[in-house]
């Protein structure tokens, strides 16, 4: 393998909405414009498809699409989360996901792995309570978020226009910033710089 494509930091985006037009995954097709040299980003794109946890069918043997899950975590270099606030906390449906990833916890992809998190939302408070809790799932199963800059998009009718597309110069400023924190992140905790 080339020292370029081994360098390149793979990271696996999960915007934590279904919705059609939803600010989150707009705020993640920006990230994956923005993102820096020697960075690319995959978008997740199933999370529609998996199950509520069941701990009884887990232990039955996890769905294909939670496998799926896993794996693209396991190989991935970090991950990046757009999360919506949901009654001060993260959607049911990525909370799901992260329940069905983080089992058994003795295996689960989510140990260890760099991340970054970053969210938007039409309030005034740009889901900053969502973010804390989404650091508190992260406790649990020992995902390393990076800590600055929070990416805290606050009434988002606002700073995307009628094409979804991120207008606001400081939320895209403070979005490069976060993609070259979460870089410089990952080669750390890898040992690399
Ligand atoms: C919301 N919304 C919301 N916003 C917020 O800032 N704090 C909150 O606690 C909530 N709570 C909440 C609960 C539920 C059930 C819904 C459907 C919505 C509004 C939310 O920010 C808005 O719908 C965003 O547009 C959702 O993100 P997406 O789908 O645009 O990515």
């Amino acid at each position: 393998m080339a020292d370029e494509a081994r360098d390149t930091l793979r990271v696996l985006g999960i915007a934590g909405s279904l919705r059609k037009g939803s600010y989150n995954r707009a705020l993640l097709r920006t990230a994956v414009e923005l993102a820096p040299d020697g960075m690319t980003i995959e978008v997740y794109d199933r999370l529609r498809e998996i199950p509520p946890y069941d701990q009884d069918q887990d232990a039955a043997g996890q769905p294909e699409v939670v496998l799926d899950l896993k794996r693209r975590i396991r190989e991935a270099d970090a991950l990046l989360i757009a999360t919506p606030e949901y009654n001060y906390g993260i959607p049911g449906v990525l909370k799901n996901a992260i329940d069905w990833a983080s089992r058994p916890p003795k295996d689960t992809p989510l140990a260890e792995k760099p991340a970054a998190i970053m969210g938007a939302s039409v309030g005034i408070g740009g889901t900053i309570r969502a973010q804390l809790a989404l650091r508190q799932a992260f406790l649990f199963t020992n995902t390393h978020p990076v800590q600055k800059p929070e990416v805290i998009v606050a009434e988002a009718a606002q700073k995307f226009d009628a094409e979804l597309r991120l207008v606001d110069p400081a939320a895209r400023e403070f979005l490069r910033q976060l993609l070259e924190s979460l870089a410089t992140w990952t080669r750390r905790l890898r040992g690399g710089a």
